[in-house]
């Protein structure tokens, strides 16, 4: 079967956020130990509180395989990567990216593989 020239969407936005916990100990690291967890909850917060369920999916995701850059969420369609380091960076990327339509420019990450 091939691929239709279009989907509809079923969000404009999909946000995944790796939520891989390994002990702080382990060589690869993980976004759970870099913290990841309270970011997320905010996350998952922020995006009901804003009335944006309908239009942005929020999924927790198991490794991405970038363990040391963590933590970190990718955004569809724009596949943007992020690596928020506190409450007020999940904040910088609802306004801009989630609700400005425009990067947040200081949390993006660029990884290569
Ligand atoms: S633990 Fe998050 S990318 Fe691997």
């Amino acid at each position: 079967m091939e691929l239709p020239e279009e989907l509809t969407p079923l969000y404009k936005r999909h946000v995944f956020a790796c939520a891989t916990q390994r002990p702080t100990t382990h060589p690869r690291g993980s976004c759970g130990a870099s913290g990841a967890q309270p970011l997320w909850e905010h996350l998952g917060k922020r995006i009901g509180a804003e009335g944006l369920q309908q239009a942005v999916g929020f999924t927790l995701a198991g490794c991405f395989g970038f363990c040391s850059a963590g933590p970190l969420l990718v955004i569809y369609p724009e596949g943007v990567w992020y690596r928020p380091q506190s409450i007020a960076d999940v904040d910088a990327i609802v306004e801009a990216h989630l609700k400005g339509d425009r990067l947040e420019a200081e949390q993006v990450v660029v990884l290569s593989r």
